[in-house]
This record gives C-alpha cells, sequence and structure tokens, in this order.
C-alpha cells in the first residue's frame, strides 16, 4: 500500500533531481515559473538574451539555496540553444524539464501585411518553440531521463481578436505541436503539455491591459485579468514527474473563464 506521506502535495509536486531550462526567465511569466520550480527541489537554468536580469535572477535564487545558472541565448539561433544546453548540463546537470516560454507581441492587421513582424512572431513564439523542443527531447533521452517539456499557448491559441493575427496564428501552432510533441516523444520517456493563459500584466501587454484593454474585464466571467503566482499550480502538475506521469499533448487553460463566453448570446 502506498505510505500516506507520499500522497502529500508536497511529495507529488516535489521537483528534487530535476534540472528546469526555462526561456524567458528574464521577466513576467518566466521569472515566476523559474522561481517555482527552483522552490519545489529543481535546480534552473535561466535562458534569454537580457543577461544582467537573469544573472540578478540566479543570484536571488542561490542566496536562498537553490542551484541556478544564467545562460544569455537567443531562443530563434539554434547552434546558441545547444551552447545553453551544453552550459545548463556542465552546471547543473542533463536537462529533465523544459519551459518554452520565451514569447514576443507584434501587433498588426493581416491586411497591413507586415512580413517583418509576421516572421518575428513565427520564429520566436513557433519555429523556436519546435527547435528547442526537440533538442530537449533528445538530451533527455541520450541522458536515459525521463522528462517534461511546458509549451506556452495562450488563449489566442482558441480564437483572436483585434490585431494579433501573427500571435494568434502561432499559439494555435503550439498547441498542435504541443500534440504532435506529446504522440511522437512519448516513446522517449517525454511528456509535452502547453499552458494556455488568458490575460496577466507583465511587459508584453502591461501598456494595453492598463488602456484600451482593461476594457476586456467585462467579459471575463471572473472580472479580472489573471494574477502573479495563479499559473503555478499549472506548471507544477506539468512539470512534476509524479503528478503529471500520465499526462501528455494537453493544453490547460488558466484564464478565468475567459474563452466560456460566445460574444453575444
Ligand atoms: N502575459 C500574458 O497575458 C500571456 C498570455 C498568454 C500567453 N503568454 C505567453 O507567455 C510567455 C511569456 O510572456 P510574458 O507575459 O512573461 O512576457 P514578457 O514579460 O514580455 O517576457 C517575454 C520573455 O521572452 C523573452 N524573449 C523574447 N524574445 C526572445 C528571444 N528571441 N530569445 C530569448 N528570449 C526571448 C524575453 O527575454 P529577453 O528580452 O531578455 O530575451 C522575456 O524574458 C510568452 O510566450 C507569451 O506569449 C503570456
Amino acid at each position: 500500500m502506498t505510505e500516506l506521506s507520499a500522497l502529500r502535495a508536497a511529495s507529488l509536486f516535489d521537483l528534487t533531481g530535476e534540472v528546469a531550462l526555462v526561456t524567458g526567465a528574464s521577466s513576467g511569466l518566466g521569472r515566476r515559473f523559474a522561481r517555482v520550480l527552483a522552490a519545489n527541489g529543481a535546480k534552473v537554468a535561466l535562458v534569454a538574451r537580457r543577461k544582467d536580469r537573469l544573472e540578478a535572477l540566479a543570484a536571488e535564487l542561490k542566496s536562498a539555496g537553490c542551484a541556478a545558472i544564467a545562460l544569455e541565448a537567443d531562443v530563434i539561433d539554434p547552434a546558441a540553444m545547444q551552447r545553453a544546453f551544453d552550459g545548463a548540463e556542465q552546471a547543473l546537470g542533463a536537462v529533465t524539464i523544459c519551459v518554452n516560454n520565451a514569447g514576443i507581441s507584434r501587433p498588426s492587421r493581416l491586411v497591413d501585411h507586415d512580413r517583418q513582424g509576421w516572421r518575428e512572431t513565427m520564429e520566436v513564439n513557433l519555429d523556436a518553440v519546435w527547435d528547442i523542443g526537440v533538442m530537449a527531447a533528445q538530451r533527455m533521452s541520450a541522458a536515459g531521463r525521463k522528462g517534461a517539456i511546458v509549451n506556452l499557448a495562450s488563449i489566442l491559441s482558441f480564437g483572436t481578436g483585434r490585431s494579433n493575427g501573427a500571435y494568434a496564428v502561432a499559439k494555435a501552432g503550439v498547441m498542435q505541436l504541443t500534440k504532435v510533441m506529446g504522440f511522437e516523444f512519448a516513446r522517449l520517456g517525454v511528456r509535452a503539455n502547453a499552458i494556455a493563459p488568458g490575460y496577466f500584466s507583465t511587459e508584453i501587454n502591461a501598456d494595453y491591459l492598463a488602456g484600451a484593454g482593461s476594457e476586456m474585464t467585462k467579459h471575463i466571467p471572473m472580472r479580472r485579468f489573471g494574477n502573479e503566482g495563479e499559473l503555478d499550480g499549472a506548471l507544477l502538475l506539468l512539470a512534476s514527474p509524479k503528478a503529471g506521469a500520465y499526462i501528455t499533448g494537453a493544453t490547460y487553460v488558466v484564464d478565468g473563464g475567459h474563452t466560456l463566453q460566445i460574444a453575444g448570446v
């Protein structure tokens, strides 16, 4: 019979022995994800372009007794990402949790035909998730370790709105890519899932949510945007080798009910 102590939440979500690589850890959701993973026992490799911010976060985590390393890399540069995985592995051990969180928004309507904005959005928000997810799965398999990939989708994976066509297409791609990863990587012992957040105020959207976007709360059943920390549970569930052991290919919506309502009904 299973010991009751093994059924405690702290045991189910314990990440001791895991090594997590988080892209976009210099800001917003990624910074929070790195803190949550570290607080629950994982060693964390922090990846983004702004190294000063990563170093400050690594110092904060180390001073709290956690293992962390700052690794500067652009997610659209596969060679730089291979170096980041190498650096994580040398400092902390083989990566077993990969959080594909880095993302950008380049608002534009399709009729404006902003080719550069479209390409940048696809490269960072979709192509890099594919590249880094494959790297992670191959490395987990080569190390003989089971692992988890957590991709950041969005409620715009399911629908669209004003001036966010490229972003919505990329995030719909992330959700489908997550299904393909879940399907293909299962034989490697690697699970892949996604979180689809509603709106959380971060650098990507703070100006919009404080201005014209504030009107959106009228259409959210919970009548507010998400608060810091309200993705922690979904992250830990999908990253944990115990709590999430049989979950793969899924996209978890965390949006205060934002996607529930069909407008005008
Ligand atoms: N906040 C929301 O409401 C919301 C909702 C749904 C989904 N999401 C998704 O959640 C993820 C995190 O967004 P956030 O809200 O935390 O935004 P954020 O505060 O703007 O953070 C974005 C992060 O991505 C990194 N990044 C961007 N381009 C990069 C590149 N080429 N290479 C490496 N890192 C790069 C940035 O780091 P550097 O600039 O230092 O490189 C930064 O750390 C994104 O995928 C976003 O689409 C957010």
